[in-house]
């Protein structure tokens, strides 16, 4: 059983999971987009800590009545523990104890074990939106959490 806690992400936080973001996507997000997340009053950020190592994050953003999940990865050796579930329970417990209508999220259609976790969770497919990605033209599958 891993010792993990989820705390808000801060700025001594980007260098880690800058590195987890370059080992988990094709076109990574850029330090700078990360470092915004600090600034933005609408970012629901958190990171996974195990011991004192980060092991993964996620990056929220809260609207009116929803929360959308823009971003989430866990590092190659913390797969597979449940880090990512955790992390996920924490954006849908704050949408819960703030009366939001739903959570939402996109995932290339390609992303298999992505799929797997947000079915697993919960999360029913809402809609398809074609050749969305411009890196190689591939479908996103939205995906949508009803808290109601
Ligand atoms: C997708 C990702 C975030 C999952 O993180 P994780 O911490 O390993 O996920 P969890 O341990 O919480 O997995 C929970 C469940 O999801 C499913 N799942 C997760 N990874 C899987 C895989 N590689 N293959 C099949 N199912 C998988 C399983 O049902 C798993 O439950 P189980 O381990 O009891 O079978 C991680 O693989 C990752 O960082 N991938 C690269 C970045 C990415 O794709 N992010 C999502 C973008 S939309």
């Amino acid at each position: 059983m891993l010792t993990l806690n989820i705390i808000p992400l801060n700025k001594g936080h980007i260098p880690a999971i800058y590195e987890i973001e370059r080992e988990s996507f094709r076109s990574p997000w850029t330090l700078e987009a990360f470092l915004a997340e600090l600034h933005n009053p609408a970012s629901l950020s958190f990171v996974a800590v195990v011991e004192d190592e980060v092991a993964g994050y996620i990056i929220a953003w809260e609207f009116e009545h929803s929360i959308h999940i823009g971003n989430l990865a866990v590092k190659k050796y913390y797969r597979r523990k449940g880090i990512a579930t955790r992390l996920i329970k924490k954006i849908l417990k704050i949408a819960e104890e703030k009366h939001h209508t739903f959570v939402s999220l996109e995932v290339r259609r390609s992303n298999l074990p992505a799929i797997r976790l947000y079915e697993k969770m919960g999360f029913k497919l809402d809609r398809v939106i074609k050749r969305y990605y411009s890196d190689n033209f591939e479908d996103a599958l939205i995906y949508k959490y009803s808290i109601t």
